[in-house]
């Protein structure tokens, strides 16, 4: 139960295409993340699997069954709001009830499944209040606790964390992995920020101005991101590129280090911040001028410009000194660089 199939799905609004042609198939059990910018299309692609909007083309399957023209009450999914879309004037348990009670459910059956999602949630002290009464946090748990109790084939949740200051967001992102891993019922989860994605996802969607850009697991998009998009989306600091031109098997970066890259014609040399250190004398490095440092204690994020201009970025475990104006060298690992062509898609090396 819970399998979610997307073939070619279109959406059209006032005859301007927002999201071109998306397959998708997720799993029984997967937690799913839509990851990308403001606008790209997530909440319109959740709304269309929800069955709150019809997609101009394309067909949603969920366990094998066209669901297309199925209404949204009738697909067994469960959608939870950023804006948590509490009704103000019922208590906590009315809110649970609300949806349950129009169906033909036993009150028995209705009470037993709101007192379960009130452990489950630790919102069982709070039945009797109204939201108002409650913080923001308890009000988010209220409304996936409302999406719980329907017991749905999977969830839908549309940034259900971004109205939350960033501790108890970090809080409530652990809830809901725990959550998951409890009920292994499919979720979908939509989000634009990557590291709410990368913490919670089985699978991650990268989507950008309504196509997938790459569908892969959190470490895969890290460590083989297939274009430059992701590569510069996925990971903190953003991964470090340098354009410059292959040859003769090599390239060449600011301060004269080289790096293998095969074929000939301009190519991008991405370098995560992780992957810099600072470089021994005499060691082939990146030359630059320190334009800001961020010591954190445990680490220290040294901004630079390299000498042909390019900002990089690099993190340095510890403390290590630099300021403003000084002149730095780095090197970097060589196995953990990416190349990408003048399209930017990522160049596969020809061997190792
Ligand atoms: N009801 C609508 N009418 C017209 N345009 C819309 C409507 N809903 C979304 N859009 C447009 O579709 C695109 C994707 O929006 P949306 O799915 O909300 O993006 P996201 O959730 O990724 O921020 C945007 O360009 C947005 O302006
Ligand atoms: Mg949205």
């Amino acid at each position: 139960m819970g399998r979610i199939a997307l073939k070619d799905i279109r959406k059209s609004f006032g005859g301007v295409e927002v999201i071109h042609g998306i397959d998708l198939d997720v799993e029984e059990g997967e937690l799913v993340v839509f990851v990308g910018p403001s606008g790209c299309g997530k909440s319109t692609l959740l709304r269309l699997i929800a069955g709150l909007d019809r997609p101009t083309s394309g067909a949603i399957e969920i366990d094998g069954k066209d669901v297309t023209r199925v209404n949204a009450a009738d697909r067994g999914l469960a959608m939870v709001f950023q804006s948590y879309a509490l009704y103000p004037h019922m208590t906590v348990r009315q809110n649970l009830s609300f949806g349950l009670e129009n169906t033909r459910m036993a009150k028995t059956e209705i009470t037993a499944r709101i007192d379960d999602a009130g452990r489950m949630l630790e919102i069982g002290e709070l039945m009797e209040r109204r939201p108002t009464q409650l913080s923001g946090g308890q009000r988010q748990r209220v409304a996936i606790g409302r999406a719980i109790v329907r017991e749905p084939s999977a969830f839908l949740l549309d940034e259900p964390l971004s109205n939350l200051d960033a501790e108890l967001r970090v809080t409530m992102r652990a809830e809901l992995a725990q959550l998951h891993d409890r009920l292994k019922t499919t979720m979908i989860y939509v989000t634009h920020d990557q590291v709410e994605a990368m913490t919670l996802a089985d699978r991650i969607v990268v989507l950008r101005k309504g196509v997938i850009e790459q569908v892969d697991t959190p470490l895969g998009l890290y460590n083989t991101p297939a274009n430059l998009f992701v590569a510069g989306f996925i990971g903190a600091p953003n991964m470090n590129f340098f354009e410059t031109t292959a040859q003769g098997g090599h390239a060449e970066l600011p301060g004269g280090l080289t790096v293998k890259a095969p074929g000939d014609g301009k190519i991008t040399v991405g370098i995560r911040p992780q992957h810099l250190r600072l470089a021994d004398d005499g060691e082939e490095a990146l030359e630059g001028i320190v334009t800001l440092v961020e010591a954190l204690g445990a680490e220290t994020v040294v901004h630079a410009r390299a000498v042909d201009g390019t900002g990089m970025v690099t993190v340095l475990s510890g403390q290590p000194g630099l300021h403003i104006g000084e002149p730095v060298r780095v090197a970097l690992d060589h196995a953990q660089i990416h190349l990408f062509d003048a399209d930017g898609q990522r160049i596969i090396p020809a061997s190792g």
